[in-house]
């Protein structure tokens, strides 16, 4: 689900404040491509938080956002390192982090995310996206997911390629060309194809396809489904994952999607591509379960574990691949508390499940989350914090492998 700020689900986010003149105490008032008020009631101040967002915070209550932050709230505790802990207690292949390319500018960054004790595993959050590697048709550029892969390779992380094909973030002159069906699937086996070959040999898996349904499990209509007809179909999943099977045979092809945690009507579509892909002779080996959730609202144990288990009965594996859990701001002690409760169920969950690889998530401190960008007055969805101090969510993580 994670897309650059300027999309249309952010559009549509951002129009309803156009009719506010002043933000209210603890709503949005700046941020990249925000387009609300920049001024606060009476009594409250816009302080910058990130670049994405600011927050109308109770006037003379600290000079910045995380004065007031650090006084009052509870941070993590655990000495022991995450990653280390999925492998050795937790059974799993690794414990990863999105990055992306704006944030490698800041040093004390890297130095953590370059931390294999802490990440094990690395995910490019938008450098191998359609519209940032094949801008014009057949000009491919890998400048920005080569220094993500180079600095994975260099620190020991496995990396999770993404994406071949999604909605989102697809190149205008692909949605606009009027191409046949014919030219489309050309264009989906070039697109993969090149993307695949060129980092072939070192990508543990691919989301080869990324967030094919939509909430009610219909299929999600775009150019590639639609290509020749007027009724989405799922045909050009096969063709992107034939091409990237061939473009690099050791890496696992995965189809990757949010709300397929638990049993719902997404995850039995999910399933049910899984199970035709497979009586077709196609090649998949993976289901990415995103897991953008919220504090407060994850699923049990149990019903993860169910939903977990009805995929890998199915023969392939799965991963959590986007972990990511907001809450609507300002934290709070009971919030942070929650959050570690609601880590620990969904990493929980997945050690449980032999299937499950691994946890990745969608960056590691709420510094550089795409979150307060996209769901206004919302955030602290990550285990570190804007400072990059771990929060009590990391040691629910901890214990999630632990125990
Ligand atoms: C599709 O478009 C291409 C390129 O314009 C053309 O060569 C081809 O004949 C078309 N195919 C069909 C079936 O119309």
């Amino acid at each position: 689900m994670p897309l650059r700020i300027a999309t249309s689900l952010a559009a549509a986010v951002a129009l309803l404040p156009l009719a506010i003149a002043q933000s209210p105490q603890w709503g949005q008032c700046g941020g990249q491509t925000w387009t609300g008020p920049t001024t606060c009631v009476t009594g409250s101040t816009c302080v910058y938080q990130n670049p994405y967002y600011s927050q109308c915070l109770p006037s003379g209550s600290g000079t910045t956002s995380s004065a007031v932050a650090s006084a009052a709230l509870p941070t993590g505790t655990s000495t022991a390192k995450s990653n280390t802990v999925a492998k050795t207690l937790g059974g799993k292949l690794y414990f990863g982090s999105a990055t992306d390319n704006p944030e490698l500018s800041d040093a004390t960054y890297v130095a953590k995310l370059g931390d294999n004790t802490l990440f094990g595993q690395i995910t490019p959050g938008n450098s191998m996206k359609w519209d940032s590697t094949e801008p014009s048709r057949g000009v491919f550029t890998f400048t920005n997911g080569d220094t993500v892969t180079s600095l994975a390779k260099k620190n020991g992380q496995l990396i999770r390629g993404h994406t071949c094909v999604w909605y989102n973030q697809l190149a205008g002159w692909v949605t606009s060309g009027n191409f046949n069906a014919s030219t489309l699937t050309s264009i989906l086996q070039t697109h993969c194809s090149t993307l695949v070959s060129h980092w072939a040999g070192q990508i543990y898996s691919w989301d080869v396809v990324n967030e094919p349904f939509n909430d009610d499990g219909t299929v999600r209509s775009f150019v590639f489904s639609l290509a020749g007809g007027t009724v989405p179909n799922l045909n050009y999943i096969t063709t992107a994952l034939v091409a990237a099977r061939a473009a690099d045979p050791k890496a696992k092809l995965y189809i990757n999607d949010y709300n397929i945690d638990s049993a719902g009507a997404k995850s039995t579509a999910m399933q049910n591509l899984v199970k035709s892909l497979k009586a077709a002779g196609t090649p998949i080996d993976g289901i990415g379960i995103q897991g953008h959730l919220i504090v407060g609202q994850v699923p049990s144990k149990a019903a993860l574990i169910a939903n977990y288990q009805a995929f890998t009965a199915l023969g392939v594996e799965i991963a959590i691949t986007e972990l990511d859990i907001r809450m609507t701001l300002p934290e709070t002690p009971a919030l942070r508390a929650q959050q570690q409760t609601d880590y620990n169920t969904v990493v929980s969950a997945c050690k449980a499940v032999t299937g499950c690889v691994g946890v990745t998530i969608w960056d590691y401190t709420d510094k550089y989350s795409w979150v307060p960008g996209v769901f206004s007055g919302q955030g602290a969805a990550l285990p570190w914090d804007n400072n990059l101090v771990i929060k009590p969510a990391y040691d629910g993580i901890i214990a999630g492998f632990t125990n």
